[in-house]
């Protein structure tokens, strides 16, 4: 590996937790070949040249749009929104007994959005009498994602995958040809904001947050920085969901490992010495 490239892997680790390996330097390079020609650089060295030196802020965060992995659709792993809406919105009602219980969600790394509109579709069908009082807070590190996510408008081929056509028509309005918005209301309910896992301070008192499919891409010790910050800005007993690939059990002991159908989720309750799961 040529050492540029491998210096402008380490610096995208220290930007995003992203931990490229030298099998992904293929990878890395064909995603970057758009900005070589976009900004005039005639190889990698010099590429990596300015994002080290530049103060060119647009530049850096092209870069790291560009690297990061955006995958998603809606209602990805189906059995999530089962668990969301059978175990833990119930769990959270009865543990705030109010009448007019606030309940608090972030969707973190939710990249082009189709998580938080999910989770908002569901939740509006499920209890529509509780819908205004959920609010969803959707972050990602890439702008232009973030930015994407916000305007909730989707292709036919990205609503095709993983929206029903009842869906569609209860919740999206034709925007121009072959284009869909999700409508004001399921909008209503959602912040997006920029935010970097690794360097931003994290908002508190959630009640829910869902962090799937980007602890993997980090290290051990940005891992382990990633769950105890996420531990933190849990309320107590509150939920925590992540890939159906990623765990949090060898970092913390503070949860317990719920299962709902094919979904596994935590619950963060410190005082609970015994490890048990709870009935499905
Ligand atoms: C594979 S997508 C997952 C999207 C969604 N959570 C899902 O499971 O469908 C990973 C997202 O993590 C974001 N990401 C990567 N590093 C990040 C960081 N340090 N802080 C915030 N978001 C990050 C990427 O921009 C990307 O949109």
């Amino acid at each position: 590996m040529q050492d540029a490239t491998f210096e402008l892997m380490e610096m995208i680790k220290q930007a995003t937790g992203i931990s490229l390996t030298e099998e992904k330097t293929y990878l890395l390079e064909s995603r970057l070949s758009d900005i070589l020609s976009d900004y005039n650089l005639s190889n990698f060295s010099e590429l990596s040249k300015k994002f080290k030196e530049s103060s060119d802020l647009e530049f850096k965060e092209k870069v790291i749009e560009r690297v990061t992995t955006h995958e998603t659709r809606f209602f990805r792993d189906e059995s999530i929104f089962g668990a969301i809406l059978e175990r833990i919105i119930p769990e959270i009602l009865e543990r705030k007994q109010q009448r007019n219980p606030k309940i608090r969600i972030w969707s973190a790394a939710c990249s082009t959005g189709q998580e938080p509109y999910s989770i908002a579709i569901s939740i509006h069908e499920r209890y529509p009498q509780l819908f205004n009082n959920v609010s969803i807070t959707a972050t990602d590190i890439a702008r232009d994602t973030i930015e994407k996510a916000k305007s909730g408008i989707y292709s036919a081929f990205e609503i095709g995958r993983g929206l029903s056509d009842a869906h569609l028509t209860k919740y999206f309005e034709p925007f121009s040809k072959g284009l869909y918005r999700v409508n004001d209301e399921i909008r209503s309910i959602i912040e997006f904001k920029q935010h970097n896992l690794i360097y931003d301070p994290y908002p508190s008192d959630w009640d829910l947050i869902l962090c799937r499919n980007v602890s993997y891409y980090f290290d051990q010790i940005e891992r382990r920085n990633l769950f105890n910050k996420i531990e933190k800005s849990l309320n107590q007993d509150s939920f925590l969901i992540l890939g159906s690939a990623e765990s949090i059990s060898e970092y913390s002991k503070n949860f317990i490992i719920r299962e709902f159908g094919l979904c596994r989720f935590y619950e963060l309750n410190p005082s609970n010495f015994t490890l048990f799961i709870k009935g499905a």
